[in-house]
């Protein structure tokens, strides 16, 4: 009974404040380790308008149900979850073959890494083959309840800024397949945002490919702009407000485990997830990404420049971000001004993200015991 009167009132409050709530899409390759991001947003007051689950790491169809997954076990199924397109907008697993035999194969090869039935088996998300099949084995979150909405997220992001224009911030954690086509479909998509922040961008990384381990060239390769470069160069060219790239900033922060054990003194389906699958051995990526986002006031060295994307098939830089001064910046085309992130405040980013995975939003931010399925 207590419970349920502190459920009304925190629903009462969510609503009285719901009209002054910035709002958020975010649009990423969900797995099973995705949940900070949706978190910290709801945590800073966001509303969030709905995810979207892109092909990247794996497939769309896999990331998208993860998604719904994430958000079921904290009692956030009212956030609506859109699939993505299964494939890039020009890349396939045959192209990335071939300019492996060219260019070397990256260190990380996201969704074109070869298929492999014994890693899907021990729970490694689809790669390569059919983009509808899935592996049920990833899903240590559970396998959704719930199911995704029909509306193709490229269609949904533009009817949500139409509905909502200028308010909707749009977050990029995997490829840009989706937000290119949202901004091809409407011109004035990207205009009409609040802006655009994006995880990936790396920029004069290339000694790291050849002086460390092999993870130390895959945490500065670029997988994300890499998997659909052309897709790439349309979001980023766009005329967003503002666009933020958080490329090598976001390898500044790394799990280490008197961090995890710290989170996992607050038990909640998150903080359990965090202690038992995150690990060690990858920075917060995303998480800073959307850190850097909803808490300018903690960026601590930022910088700006003119950028394009390479989209040279030939090119050993295909997907990679070019960059530009004003002055010697190509003139057949419109390129954007970004804001580019070198550092934030790590003390901050640990301490937003151990409140958000303690999520005590998540009791009352879909009212109580309302679970609207999509
Ligand atoms: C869906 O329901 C089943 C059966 O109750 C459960 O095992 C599973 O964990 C649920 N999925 C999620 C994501 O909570
Ligand atoms: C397939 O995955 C398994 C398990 O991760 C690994 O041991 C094996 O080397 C992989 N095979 C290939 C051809 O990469
Ligand atoms: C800001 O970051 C850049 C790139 O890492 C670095 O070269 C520069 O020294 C930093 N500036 C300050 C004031 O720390
Ligand atoms: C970083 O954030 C922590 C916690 O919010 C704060 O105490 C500290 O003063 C900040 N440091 C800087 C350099 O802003
Ligand atoms: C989800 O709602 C149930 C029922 O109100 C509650 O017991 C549970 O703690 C909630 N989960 C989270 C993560 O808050």
């Amino acid at each position: 009974m207590r419970l349920s009167i502190s459920c009304l009132i925190l629903g009462l409050v969510v609503v009285a404040t719901a009209a002054a709530r910035p709002k958020i899409i975010i649009d990423n390759d969900w797995n099973a380790g995705a949940y900070i991001t949706f978190l910290l947003a709801i945590d800073a007051g966001y509303e969030v308008l709905g995810l979207v689950g892109d092909t990247a790491n794996s497939w769309s169809r896999q990331t998208s149900l993860h998604a719904l997954a994430l958000l079921e076990i904290g009692n956030l199924s009212c956030i609506p979850v859109h699939k993505g397109t299964d494939y890039p907008l020009l890349n396939n697993e045959g192209l990335w073959e071939t300019r492996k035999l060219l260019h070397g194969p990256l260190p990380y090869e996201g969704v074109f890494q070869p298929y492999n039935e014994t890693a899907e088996a021990i729970g490694r998300d689809p790669s390569s083959g059919d983009p509808k099949r899935l592996a049920l084995p990833a899903f240590v979150e559970g396998f959704p309840n719930t199911t995704l909405a029909s509306e193709d997220a490229a269609a949904w992001m533009v009817e949500q800024v139409r509905k909502y224009p200028g308010e909707v911030l749009i977050y990029s954690g995997g490829a840009f397949t989706n937000i290119a086509l949202a901004t091809r479909m409407d011109s004035s998509f990207a205009s009409s945002t609040k802006g655009l922040v994006a995880m990936g961008g790396y920029i004069d990384v290339m000694l790291y490919q050849t002086s460390g381990s092999k993870t130390l060239a895959d945490i500065n390769s670029d997988i994300n702009l890499k998997i659909d470069p052309e897709a790439s160069k349309i979001a980023l060219t766009a005329a967003f407000p503002s666009i933020t790239l958080v490329g090598n900033g976001a390898n500044q922060v790394f799990p280490d485990q008197a961090y995890i054990d710290d989170v996992a003194t607050a038990k909640t389906p998150y903080t359990n997830l965090f202690q038992k699958y995150y690990g060690t051995e990858l920075p917060f990526w995303d998480e800073l990404a959307m850190f850097a986002a909803i808490y300018p006031n903690h960026v601590t060295n930022a910088t700006s420049f003119y950028v394009d994307v390479d989209t040279a098939w030939s090119s050993p830089y295909y997907g990679n971000i070019m960059a530009y001064q004003k002055i010697l910046m190509p003139r057949s085309q419109n390129l954007q001004k970004i804001n580019y992130i070198n550092q934030i405040n790590a003390t901050a980013l640990k301490s937003a993200m151990k409140s958000a995975m303690e999520c005590p939003q998540c009791i009352s931010y879909c009212g109580c015991g309302s679970k609207r399925k999509h």
